[in-house]
């Protein structure tokens, strides 16, 4: 089946630990899932394509069905499926800790060959994978046409030893969204404007740097965008950036627009953060979405 927005990625069970103390345990997670629920905020054709193993609970499964969100299961699959827990310090830095195997996870996300026919044509492609698997998948889905890629590699990639990585498929994605503490990390530098400079500078025609409770910025060469984050109340972050990354490619996508990408994106991420897990997608969400960008372009 064909579809419009896609994402490429492992499913994660998360297991969710706040400062407080608080915990929510068994929540559909992982990169990808949040990202296509980003996407679903403002498009009704969305596919995950993840591996995952046979043991994967049926109401983590069955929440996909309930968004109508399309999810296609890659030929290699860890087992047990990969789960994670997500534990948070009061300043929202997010520790990943592996219950599952690490290395399965990464050795076992979906390759090329398992992208359907119909999905290498898509408007928007969320790439997930790590720096040096990207160059491989961007030339592969341009080849089949794809319309627009968003490239956004895993958080343990953004050390200077993997600068080389990033230079090496930063020309050949149209959107990086990196997060502004791993920028930092990577780069040597933490001046948000200096960031962007700089991976403009290697050759990505559009960036998004996400900053948290501060919103993003986004730029190409000739223009720049401080895209704030909306007010809602915050009660769990995780997935915040692969949503927002989600709602961008949507926004970008369909309007060649860097700006309204930032705006959608921003609006995404909102949707994920004000609840434990996914936002529930019902006949409400994309009039409730549309409110918040006109508010979001009102600040
Ligand atoms: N604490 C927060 N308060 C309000 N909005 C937030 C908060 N954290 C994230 N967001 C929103 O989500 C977007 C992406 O989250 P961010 O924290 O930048 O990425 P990451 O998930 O990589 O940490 C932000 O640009 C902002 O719009
Ligand atoms: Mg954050």
């Amino acid at each position: 089946m064909s579809i419009n927005f896609a994402a490429m990625a492992g499913l994660i069970i998360d297991d969710i630990v706040l400062p407080t103390g608080e915990t929510r345990m068994g929540v559909p997670g992982g990169s990808g899932t949040h990202s296509v629920w980003g996407m679903r905020i403002w498009s009704e054709s969305v596919g995950l394509l993840a591996s995952y193993g046979a043991d994967c609970p049926a109401e983590i499964l069955a929440a996909f069905d309930q968004a109508g969100i399309l999810l296609q299961r890659a030929a290699a699959n860890p087992e047990p499926t990969p789960r994670c827990w997500q534990v948070f310090e009061f300043n929202q830095h997010r520790t990943e800790i592996f219950r599952t195997s690490e290395a399965d996870f990464y050795r076992l996300q979906p390759v090329l060959t398992d992208i359907p026919a119909a999905w290498q044509s898509a408007a928007g492609f969320h790439l997930l994978h790590e720096a040096k698997d990207m160059a491989a998948l961007a030339h592969f889905l341009r080849a089949g046409g794809v319309g627009c890629l968003l490239a956004e590699p895993p958080p343990t990639d953004f050390t200077p030893e993997h600068l080389d990585a990033f230079a090496a498929f930063l020309p050949f994605v149209e959107v990086f969204s990196p997060n502004w503490e791993e920028s930092a990390q990577l780069l040597g530098f933490d001046d948000p404007d200096d960031i962007v400079s700089r991976f403009l500078e290697m050759g990505v025609p559009v960036v998004a740097l996400r900053m948290g409770a501060a919103g993003s910025l986004v730029a190409t060469r000739w223009k720049r965008w401080r895209i704030p984050a909306l007010a809602v109340p915050v009660v769990d972050v995780t997935g915040a950036g692969n949503s927002y990354c989600g709602g961008f490619l949507v926004g970008y996508a369909q309007t060649g627009d860097p700006h309204v990408g930032g705006l959608y994106g921003a609006v995404s991420a909102s949707f994920t953060i004000e609840q434990f897990g996914l936002p529930v997608i019902d006949r409400t969400t994309t009039a409730r979405a549309k409110q918040r960008l006109i508010d979001l372009q009102q600040r």
